[in-house]
């Protein structure tokens, strides 16, 4: 069976592109990551995409990033944004809508945004969590397909807290963007 092709988007670290991978290697997997973009060149998710043999890896600047990318994402599938810190703009996310997610470092709806693990603190919140939901034109607001807990301790920080948040990131999202394949392949949605 033809699996999904995958776009991945990155700007940093790239730790959650790494366990998309790795899940895309699975034999039951529904997809194939073929293509990772990031608006960082300096983006250590580049070295990880080298390594695990991704055949396209680019590097596009912000400027005019949208259209730029689009010229790669000829047959691609599904687009995951792990770690992408650039907002894309509408005309870019309505054309890739039900497509198009993002993992987001809290139990959303609470604490959008950047930091959000540093919200979560600061806020004395019992618990944050991570987020997988479809992107629409505002920040974090897209409809949730997976979501996970995770308890915040008297003596927890933001980097104890974000550490544990990341644990189950890596566990979610691959099973967020099986989901979202097994939806699109039962809807025909597929070019
Ligand atoms: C992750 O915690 C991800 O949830 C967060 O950035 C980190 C990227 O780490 N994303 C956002 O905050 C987006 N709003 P990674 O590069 O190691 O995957």
């Amino acid at each position: 069976m033809k699996k999904l092709q995958v776009a991945i988007f990155i700007s940093g670290r790239g730790s959650n592109l790494e366990s998309l991978i790795q899940s895309s290697f699975k034999k039951k997997s529904l997809v194939e990551v073929q293509t990772v973009i990031s608006n960082n060149f300096k983006a250590k998710g580049l070295v990880i995409a080298k390594k695990n043999k991704i055949p396209s890896i680019y590097s596009i600047p912000n400027k005019n990033f949208e259209k730029k990318a689009m010229k790669y994402l000829k047959n691609v599938d599904i687009i995951c944004l792990a770690g992408f810190m650039k907002v894309l703009d509408s005309k870019f996310v309505t054309k890739w809508r039900s497509r198009l997610i993002n993992i987001h470092p809290s139990y959303l709806p609470a604490f959008k945004g950047l930091k959000a693990q540093d919200q979560a603190i600061k806020a004395k919140a019992s618990y944050s969590g991570c987020s997988v939901h479809y992107v629409n034109s505002q920040i974090d607001s897209g409809e949730i397909i997976l979501q996970k807990k995770v308890q915040i301790l008297m003596k927890d920080n933001t980097e104890s807290l974000s550490k544990k948040i990341l644990i189950e990131e890596h566990k979610v999202y691959p099973r967020a963007l099986q989901m979202v394949a097994k939806k699109l392949l039962s809807s025909q949605k597929i070019r």
